[in-house]
């Protein structure tokens, strides 16, 4: 059933697959957002499910929530756990120094606040989002929306003053209307092709009024697993300063592809 995968979800699913055994019993479990953290819950779903794994898990979105339920993973929040042993999500960006661009689907500000609630950050990933400068991927911007096109003019002219490679701001719609966070915000995208001081950036986006979060992640990622189209994984560890690589089975998992 895995070869009806594509190649990028074989990778994703790859990293996924290995995530999950950093997770042991008693664990609360940040719940990342996207594609590949989707495949991570179903990987965690079948341990609870097969091994007793007892886990306690924080969603980051809505979306993760509904499927973390349905593949049996007991949810809490954020406000019940206060503090978590590990969180797993994916990235549309990283760099050398595990710095990331986050938010391509939209759930950066809860992704953030339970990253940094974490001990330990894990992102998984397939190898095209590795980069030697981030900013090709469109920058989130989390904005309220109270004066939305104000917090943008603000935006636009701060950029003024950023080494960056391109200035454009855009609304992000879904569909007719403009896409809406589960904070009920907007997202603004900002299109730099190419940032030299993301720290720089961040600190500056946050300190202007109407903007919630950006989608820069500095000094919060530890360690990243990259999985390959083979199954290939490799762990990078920044504060170990190692460097791995292990294999996971697809056939050996053949019932996480049972429904799809
Ligand atoms: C969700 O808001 C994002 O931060 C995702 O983690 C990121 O966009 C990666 O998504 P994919 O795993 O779908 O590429």
């Amino acid at each position: 059933m895995s070869g009806a995968l594509s190649p990028s979800d074989k990778a994703k699913f790859a990293a996924a697959r290995r995530a999950v055994d950093f997770v042991d019993n008693g664990m609360q479990v940040g719940l990342g957002t996207g594609s590949t953290a989707a495949w991570m819950v179903r990987c965690l779903g079948e341990r609870v499910r097969e091994e007793g794994l007892k886990i306690k898990g924080v969603p980051t979105s809505t979306r993760t929530a509904d499927l973390a339920r349905e593949v049996g993973i007991e949810l809490i929040t954020l406000d019940q756990a206060r503090r978590l042993d590990l969180t797993i999500d994916g990235a549309d960006e990283f760099d050398a120094e595990f710095n990331l661009i986050k938010g391509g689907g939209g759930a950066l500000l809860q992704e953030k606040i339970v990253a940094t609630a974490s001990d330990q950050m894990i992102v998984i990933t397939d190898p095209s989002k590795e980069v030697a400068k981030l900013g090709a991927f469109p920058l989130p911007v989390e904005v309220i929306p109270f004066g939305w096109q104000t917090t943008m003019a603000l935006i636009e002219e701060a950029l003024e003053g950023q080494d960056v490679l391109g200035r454009d701001v855009t609304l992000r719609m879904d569909g007719d209307t403009p896409f809406v966070t589960d904070e009920g915000n907007r997202i603004l995208d900002l299109h730099l092709k190419s940032i030299a001081n993301p720290r720089k950036l961040a600190m500056m986006l946050n300190q202007i009024a109407g903007v919630v979060e950006n989608g820069l992640f500095i000094d919060i990622c530890d360690i990243v697993l990259i999985g390959n189209v083979e199954g290939e994984v490799e762990i990078r560890d920044m504060g170990a300063g190692t460097t791995e690589t292990d294999v996971v089975d697809f056939a050996v998992n053949e019932n996480i592809f049972a429904d799809l």
